[in-house]
């Protein structure tokens, strides 16, 4: 039995518990987030347990997890940005402000900042065009919204979340 089957044994059973017993796949989704929340993202391994779980093929899963935004199979910092540079944004500014949000965090898109905490993601459409430059956070399972940006405004909000992971980091370790 491989770790995640068996560091959640009693959360699958209760998972599957929710589906009647030929429709496995149903479950595909909710073992995801539970296999999210451990390491932030869906390795591999992972993925070819909920397969043999669900009774599919890891295809199947790896599709779901390539099609949804909010699942993802690499891991990254504590703090995902996922900045919209599609169409409607770069019209608003998008790819000038995301240019400038990585130069000053020192990083490119795609990359993760030195600490670990900060990871900047590209994206398309996140249904807010109208309110951009947007991105979307994401922290474990909390995801919020963040329209009408510029560096300075996004450099704030980051300063301060990462100032309260380390806090509670430290708060931990006493
Ligand atoms: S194009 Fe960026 S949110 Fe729609």
């Amino acid at each position: 039995m491989s770790t995640f089957t068996q560091t959640h044994k009693e959360e699958i059973v209760r998972i599957l518990a929710g589906y009647p017993a030929d429709q496995k796949r149903a479950a595909v989704m909710p073992l995801l987030h539970l296999a999210q929340q451990d390491a932030g993202y869906i390795s591999g391994e992972v993925l070819q347990e909920i397969a043999v779980i669900c009774e599919v093929t890891s295809t199947e899963v790896a599709s779901i997890v390539g099609f949804y935004t909010m699942f993802h199979d690499e891991p990254a910092g504590k703090i995902r940005l996922m900045v919209c540079t599609d169409v409607a944004c770069r019209l608003r500014g998008a790819r000038e402000y995301l240019t400038a949000l990585c130069s000053e965090l020192g990083i490119a898109p795609g990359q993760t900042t030195a600490d670990g905490l900060v990871t900047i993601e590209e994206v398309k459409c996140i249904a807010a065009c109208d309110h951009a430059p947007v991105f979307q956070s994401q922290m474990g399972d909390e995801v919020e919204y963040h329209e009408n940006q510029n560096p300075a405004r996004t450099l704030d909000w980051i300063r301060l979340m990462t100032a309260s992971l380390k806090s509670s980091q430290e708060a931990r370790h006493e």
